[in-house]
């Protein structure tokens, strides 16, 4: 993969994560609006949105940018950024430190960079396609823990169904398993089974952006990511089971319960 890419988008994440950093470090909970009822969308957001997708146009006007808040831009050149300007809004809101920004680059529908950074964590996540993946630099693998030990992880899409399937995996595991915990950032919990921190991450309903740098974080890092049928996941896919393979069974299992 051209260097150029690499150094572009680490310094444009983290010229946002700085600017996020100092919003977190004195943001109001009352300057939110809501997207929905249950999602909400601060000027941080935008502000990062900006500060990446302008640096994405000045070194790469081809290049498609299919990004949260803002119109998707196509283009012919087989190249498309993925991007979160903030994952984790609600966290951020509350003075939680888990958010991040999350950021991956496609080549004819293909994962070949993914990013994820968590300025108040000081984590930054990369991942090249047959490269491996990287905490601060430093390489990372999924975990090989297996059954009573498994820590699961999950998050849901807005919709009412999503969230009532995502409660009843949850239910289930809570029930069965160690734990499983909504970190509440897609891109966190997905650089967490890359880094062995947990064994898998459950989604009904996801947005592509949530998940794209962090489905490379994890293939990279030795794991495996479907959709809840067991076929490898493709961007754009609203289901996904993450995990260090061998959770991956029993998840999706969990997950097709009624
Ligand atoms: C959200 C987070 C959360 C997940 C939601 C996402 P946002 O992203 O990743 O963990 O449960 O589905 O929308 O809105 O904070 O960027
Ligand atoms: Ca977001």
């Amino acid at each position: 993969m051209d260097k150029q890419i690499k150094q572009m988008a680490l310094a444009a994440v983290k010229r946002s994560g700085r600017m996020l950093k100092k919003a977190y470090t004195k943001f109001n909970r009352l300057d939110v609006s809501l997207k929905s009822n249950h999602e909400i969308l601060t000027k941080a957001d935008l502000m990062s949105q900006e500060i990446i997708i302008r640096e994405i146009k000045k070194h790469f006007p081809g290049h498609g940018i299919i990004a949260e808040e803002q119109a998707n831009r196509e283009s012919g050149s087989g190249y498309v950024w993925y991007l979160d300007p903030l994952d984790g809004t609600t966290n951020f809101s509350m003075h939680n430190p888990l958010w991040s920004v999350s950021l991956a680059l496609a080549k004819q529908d293909e994962l070949i960079f993914g990013l994820v950074c968590a300025p108040m964590l000081e984590d930054i996540y990369t991942a090249e396609a047959g490269q491996g993946a990287f905490l601060n630099g430093r390489k990372i693998n999924v975990s090989g823990i297996r059954q009573s030990k498994v820590l699961n992880l999950f998050c849901h899409g807005s919709k009412d169904a999503d969230i009532k399937k995502a409660m009843a995996y949850c239910r289930r595991q809570k029930l069965n398993q160690l734990d499983c915990r909504q970190l509440g950032s897609a891109a966190i919990e997905l650089g967490y089974v890359a880094a062995g921190r947990a064994e898998s991450y459950v989604a009904p309903g996801i947005k592509v952006w949530d998940v794209a740098a962090g489905v490379l974080l994890v293939r990279e890092a030795g794991g495996r990511v479907t959709d809840f049928k067991g076929r490898d996941w493709r961007l754009g896919g609203p289901n996904i089971a993450a995990s260090n393979g061998q959770a991956h069974r029993q998840i999706l299992r969990a997950v097709g319960v009624k």
